[in-house]
């Protein structure tokens, strides 16, 4: 049962009105064939890349304003904020925006377009970037019914028509986004190709998914698999029948292997390229946690978490970039966690290992760009497995609603997001964490 469900009906629903827990609406997830946003999409700000981005939008059979009618349900406000030059700048768009906020459909789409404060020009421009940062954040806290607030910083002369542009565009607009909430997804080059299938932009590329015979990993391997990948799974030989199962259901191949060992990498290149001849995505998924406050940790703790989520990951990439059976434009996707980000008590080897991945995922980046490849960290909050299902109830209770949806989320929301940092679309992104977590409270 659905966390949405245990907590709307019966038992559930009394013990949350008891506890005084809000009730979380049931969100808008990604359904090939399905509309990609509730409604019209209206375009504010008048630079030349809010006009670029509205002749984009026309071109998906959006329906697109640049001017709101009266009483109108949006689907989505897109506020284009990248030629703000001075935080006077900002009222008469912001303030556009607050008129119409009513007017958002449940489930509708704020999506902010501007460019990053470290390389502006002049200290009042740097102040107008970095507003917007501060205003998204606090309006994604406001919204409610299941709407969210995303924005997308375009490095300086990427345009707002660039493939990755509008590849994050798409994907804050759609379901694919439902448990990404408050965050700025940052697009560094023009780089990256849109896809000629919308609903299948994974088509023919091999992707191998660590961790895959449950959770968070079975539904990154189902969600690549509608989107078009071929998939090679693994997971430890314990988990084997499980394993087997998810490969029967996507039709991909099944590794047994712990990618703790010395050969790990070996291993995969030669089954990828035996079975399916490519290897074009490697998703790092398999995680595990040992928690204990640090004057309780063991060795054991301590050194199998840094073994299992970083150390087994920096070996086999090296092993990767090494090789020249990587495709052209391979993309790589690690699991970071928000406790990575924020840090969590009894959790100081699992979070100093989170915190890893995203140093490591930072100092590849730059290594993968000849070959017009990516890598990039997710890191998501508290999503409905049975990792976060073995914390105490009460815990877990409260710890799924710290957010602005105010309930947890799903694995597949999670594999929806590598989805998108997988695909062609994406090419101009890289080096970035993503944070699939409804806004999280905690050290957001
Ligand atoms: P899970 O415990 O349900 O599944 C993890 C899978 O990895 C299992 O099938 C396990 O057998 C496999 N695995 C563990 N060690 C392995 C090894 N040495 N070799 C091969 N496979 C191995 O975990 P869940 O919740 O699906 O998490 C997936 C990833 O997402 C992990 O990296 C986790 O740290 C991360 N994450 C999960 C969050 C959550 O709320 N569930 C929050 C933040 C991050």
């Amino acid at each position: 049962m659905s966390d949405t469900q245990l907590v709307s009906h019966g038992i559930g629903r009394d013990v949350a009105r008891k506890l005084g827990l809000p009730q979380p609406v049931t969100l808008r997830r990604y359904r090939p064939g399905e509309p990609l946003v509730p409604g019209p999409v209206l375009i504010i700000g008048d630079s030349a890349g809010s006009e670029d981005l509205a002749t984009s939008l026309l071109s998906w059979e959006l329906d697109v304003r640049r001017n709101a009618l009266p009483k109108e349900k949006l689907g989505a406000i897109v506020l284009v904020l990248d030629g703000v030059e001075h935080p006077d700048d900002l009222a008469a768009p912001v303030l556009t925006v607050a008129s119409l906020l009513r007017d958002l459909a449940p489930n509708g789409r704020v999506v902010t377009v501007s460019r990053p404060a470290s390389t502006a020009a002049s200290p009042a421009a740097a102040a107008a970037r970095q507003a917007v940062d501060g205003f998204l954040r606090s309006l994604a806290k406001e919204l409610r019914a299941g709407a969210t607030a995303n924005g997308i910083v375009l490095a300086d002369g990427v345009p707002s028509s660039s493939p990755s542009a509008l590849g994050a565009l798409r994907f804050l607009l759609s379901g694919r986004s439902a448990f990404v909430d408050g965050q700025f997804i940052t697009v560094g080059t023009d780089s990256g190709k849109l896809p000629d299938d919308v609903d299948r932009p994974l088509s023919s590329k091999v992707a191998v998914v660590t961790g895959a015979a449950r959770g968070i990993g079975a539904a990154i391997a189902r969600t690549l698999h509608r989107d078009g990948a071929v998939l090679v799974l693994i997971d430890v030989p314990a988990a084997g029948e499980q394993l087997a199962a998810v490969a029967n259901e996507v039709h991909g191949t099944a590794l047994q292997l712990d990618i703790t060992r010395e050969d790990a990498a070996r291993r995969i290149l030669d089954h990828a390229l035996e079975r399916h001849g490519r290897l074009d995505i490697m998703i790092h998924n398999a995680g595990i946690t040992r928690d204990k406050l640090l004057a309780n940790m063991d060795e054991a703790r301590w050194n199998s978490v840094i073994a299992v989520n970083i150390a087994a990951q920096l070996r086999i990439n090296q092993t990767l970039l090494s090789s020249d059976a990587l495709s052209q434009a391979p993309r790589i996707v690690s699991l970071a966690s928000t406790s990575g980000i924020a840090g969590n008590r009894g959790q100081t080897n699992y979070a100093a290992s989170k915190a890893a991945v995203i140093g490591m995922v930072r100092a590849t980046a730059p290594l993968l760009k000849d070959a017009g490849g990516t890598i990039n960290a997710v890191a998501p909050g508290f999503i409905e497995t049975e990792m976060t299902h073995r914390i105490p109830f009460a815990t877990r209770e409260i710890a799924r609603r710290l957010n602005s949806l105010q309930q947890g989320g799903r694995p597949e929301d999670v594999a929806e997001t590598i989805a998108f940092l997988a695909s062609d679309a994406a090419g101009g992104i890289s080096g970035e964490v993503l944070r699939v977590c409804g806004q999280n409270m905690v050290g957001a």
